[in-house]
């Protein structure tokens, strides 16, 4: 088979390269080594900034995310037991961002794709590159066993932080930078009418919690834990002191219930440049990985994508590959901002072992300054709507 764009992995990043290049005329196919199922079960981010949802609009797959997903126009910092809010909307002139899952966008964007016809092979195994300096192949097994062979001008390398795209650009023609933060991140998702109208941030002398939400009746928490550590060793009951805890001040209680999920994710911040290797582009977190305190992750990806879009668009149409060429360093540029947004929000607001009583004191400073002075909201809550995508 042939085809303009060759696509590895349907996640957020993929699918969205594939709907651009349709909309602007262009054929591609994804492989994708998940099936449909596990991709639209797994549970992950959840806030989408201001320019992902209105470009989500604007390309005709918002419908049901302007329906059922949650716009807020704040949210809260908690420390010493009180809650101080930034009002986003305000700082900013009035963009906010919406509460809306990310499994409920991959299956907007899977529906809208497959409607259009797209070709899209999920349960591929054995996905390998070959030939991405000059003219691009990417082999495969089906999910009978057949070997499979896709010819393409460019590569879209979507595969996420454990694919085979990044690993396709030589080590002497990259360069990896990488931060390991020595904590992860308890998720739960639980039956239970939501405890506050906003997503709090707190930071507590146990560590870090956040409370979010996915709907009316089912909400999203998270606590700084031991990224080594099991969730089995996590009762509900413990979980909830725990979360109450941390979250403790002003007579707030969160509202318990049922919890019906719980995982632990490392925290790492990490950027492979450039971006690019001949024919094959990375994108999302094939490239990046940010700690989720900023929840930039999926945003990011789909800013990455707004750019190659359309840099591929110019070249498979006219030729010209000035876009392409540019491709990695205009991505980098918001890539690093949101990588020191990430690794500040993260930095405020965990609980670090080595940390000394001075530490925990400027600690407890920056985020007094973040919540007293308008200036250093207006940094935060600008950086937290996302930057408009250029
Ligand atoms: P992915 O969503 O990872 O998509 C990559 C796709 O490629 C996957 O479907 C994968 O199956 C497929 N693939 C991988 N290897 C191959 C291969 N060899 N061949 C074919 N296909 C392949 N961000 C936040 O902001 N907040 C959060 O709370 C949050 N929680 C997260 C929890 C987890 C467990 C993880 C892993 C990430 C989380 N993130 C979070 C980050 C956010 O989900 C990602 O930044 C976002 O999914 C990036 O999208 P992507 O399309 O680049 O990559
Ligand atoms: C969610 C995840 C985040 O990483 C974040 O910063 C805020 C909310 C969520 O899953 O709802």
């Amino acid at each position: 088979t042939r085809t303009q764009v060759g696509i590895i992995g349907a996640g957020p990043a993929g699918l969205m390269l594939s709907h651009l290049l349709h909309l602007a005329g262009i054929d591609s196919v994804i492989l994708e080594s998940r099936s449909r199922r596990a991709i639209e079960e797994t549970i992950r981010a959840g806030v989408l900034e201001q320019s992902t949802v209105d470009l989500m609009v604007e390309t005709g797959v918002g419908d049901r995310l302007k329906r059922e997903g949650f716009l807020h126009h704040g949210f809260e910092f908690r420390f010493e037991g009180h809650g101080h809010r930034i009002d986003l909307a305000a700082l900013t002139g009035g963009r906010s961002i919406t509460v809306y899952a990310q499994h409920e966008v991959l299956k907007d964007l899977i529906q809208a794709r497959l409607d259009a016809g797209a070709d899209i092979r999920f349960d591929m195994r054995d996905v390998a590159l070959h030939d991405v300096a000059t003219s691009p192949r990417i082999t495969f097994t089906d999910r009978d066993g057949r070997a499979g062979e896709l010819a393409c001008e460019l590569v879209g390398g979507c595969d996420g932080s454990y694919g085979v795209s990044r690993p396709a650009i030589p080590h002497e023609s990259r360069r990896d930078y990488l931060r390991i933060y020595p904590f992860g991140w308890f998720g739960i998702l639980a039956e239970a009418p939501p405890s506050s109208d906003e997503l709090i941030y707190a930071r507590h002398e146990r560590g870090f919690a956040l409370i979010s939400t996915r709907s009316q009746e089912v909400q999203r928490m998270y606590f700084q834990c031991d990224p080594s550590d099991n969730v089995d060793n996590w009762s509900e009951d413990r979980i909830w002191d725990e979360l109450q805890t941390r979250t403790e001040g002003d007579g707030f209680r969160l509202k318990e219930g049922r919890i019906f999920q719980k995982n632990i994710v490392p925290m790492r911040s990490f950027v492979c440049e450039p971006m690019q290797y001949g024919r094959l582009f990375i994108a999302g977190d094939a490239a990046h990985t940010v700690p989720p305190t900023g929840a930039k992750g999926l945003n990011l990806a789909v800013a990455d994508i707004f750019v190659l879009a359309r840099a591929m668009e110019r070249y498979l149409k006219s030729g010209a590959d000035d876009g392409l060429q540019s491709y990695s360093a205009t991505a980098l540029r918001r890539i690093w901002r949101a990588q020191h947004f990430s690794w500040w929000m993260t930095s405020m607001l965990h609980r670090f072992e080595e940390a000394t009583e001075f530490d925990r004191r400027r600690q407890l400073a920056e985020l007094d300054l973040v919540t007293s002075s308008e200036a250093a909201a207006r940094t935060v809550a600008e950086n937290y709507v996302g930057l408009p995508l250029t």
